[in-house]
C-alpha cells in the first residue's frame, strides 16, 4: 500500500511538470545556453543527454530498419523519435506519465513519425511482450526506479537474445536529500539481470554542462519567479540549489558520474 502511494505521487509529480509548457520552455531555453551546440534541440529532451551521446547511443545499438526498440522512460518522446529516425528502427515509448506520453504521441504524429507509438506503463512492468524487442534505450530515467533491479530484470525480459540496452543515467555516492538512492555502478546490477556489459563510458564532459545548467538557472532566477507559478519555480530552484551544494554546503555533483552505458543480452 505504502509503495502504492510512492507510486501515486511520483506519477504525479510528473504529471504536474509536463503539464507545465512554460517550464520546458524556459529550461529549454537554459539547456541552450548552457550546452551550446551539444544541445540537441531536435531531440527536445527533459533530461541532460548531449548530441554525441545520442550519436552514440545509435552507434551502441546496432539495430536498423525493420527492427523495434523500446524507449523506457520516454517522456515527452524526443530523444526516442531521434534514435528512430537515426536508425530507421520503430519504436514503442513507454512512460508512467499519461500527460507526457499524450504529447510523445502529439509529436510523433506532427513530425510523421506513424512507426513510434506509446503506451502507459512503469520500468518495472511495462506491459510489453517478453523477447520482442531487437533494442531499448532509456535517457535519464534510471536515477528515478526505486527498484533499479526489477527495472533491469523487466527490461532484459523484453529484449530478443542478443539485443542491447543502451541508456545514460549518473553513478552516484550521494545524492541530494530526497533524491532516491544513488547507485555508485550499475554494472553489478545490469550482471545480475543476464546482461553483458559492452560499454560503460564515463560522460565527464555531460557533467560539466550540467553544473553550467544550473548556475545558468540560478543567474536568470528573476525569470523564472516571474514568469511561473510558484510552486513550479521553487521547485526547480530547488533543485538547481540542492545538487550545487547551496542547501546543506555538500556539492553533490561533485559525487555524480555521468555514464553512456551498453548491455547486451546473451544471444
Ligand atoms: C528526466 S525525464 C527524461 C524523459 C526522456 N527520456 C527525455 O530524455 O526527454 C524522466 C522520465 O522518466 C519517467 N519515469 C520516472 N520513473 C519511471 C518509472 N518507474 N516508470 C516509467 N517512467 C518513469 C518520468 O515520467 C519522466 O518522463
Amino acid at each position: 500500500m505504502a509503495e502504492e502511494l510512492a507510486f501515486l505521487s511520483r506519477t504525479r509529480t510528473w504529471d504536474a511538470f509536463y503539464a507545465e509548457a512554460k517550464i520546458a520552455e524556459f529550461r529549454r531555453s537554459i539547456y541552450l545556453e548552457a550546452f551550446g551546440e551539444e544541445y540537441p534541440a531536435d531531440a527536445a529532451t527533459d533530461g541532460y543527454i548531449t548530441c554525441s551521446e545520442l550519436r552514440e547511443m545509435v552507434e551502441a545499438l546496432q539495430v536498423g530498419r525493420g527492427q523495434k526498440i523500446a524507449d523506457l522512460g520516454c517522456g515527452r518522446g524526443g530523444p526516442g523519435q531521434w534514435v528512430a529516425e537515426a536508425t530507421g528502427a520503430s519504436l514503442v515509448g513507454v512512460d508512467f506519465s499519461a500527460v507526457a506520453l499524450e504529447q510523445a504521441q502529439a509529436r510523433a504524429r506532427s513530425r510523421n513519425l506513424p512507426a513510434c507509438s506509446y503506451r502507459r506503463g512503469s520500468f518495472q512492468a511495462t506491459g510489453l511482450d517478453s523477447s520482442s524487442f531487437e533494442g531499448a534505450i532509456s535517457v535519464d530515467v534510471i536515477w528515478a526506479i526505486p527498484d533499479k533491479p526489477a527495472g533491469f530484470a523487466e527490461t532484459a525480459r523484453i529484449l530478443k537474445p542478443g539485443a542491447r540496452f543502451v541508456f545514460t543515467d549518473w553513478e552516484r555516492d550521494l545524492s541530494p536529500p530526497g533524491y532516491p538512492a544513488p547507485v555508485s555502478d550499475h554494472r553489478p546490477l545490469l550482471l545480475e539481470a543476464g546482461f553483458e556489459i559492452e560499454r560503460h563510458k564515463p560522460w565527464p564532459q555531460a557533467d560539466s554542462l550540467r553544473r553550467t545548467f544550473y548556475e545558468r538557472m540560478l543567474a536568470r532566477q528573476g525569470e523564472l519567479t516571474s514568469g511561473l507559478d510558484a510552486k513550479t519555480a521553487e521547485s526547480n530552484l530547488r533543485e538547481a540549489r540542492a545538487w550545487l551544494g547551496l542547501l546543506d554546503g555538500v556539492d553533490y555533483l561533485r559525487h555524480s558520474r555521468r555514464v553512456l552505458v551498453a548491455a547486451r543480452k546473451p544471444a
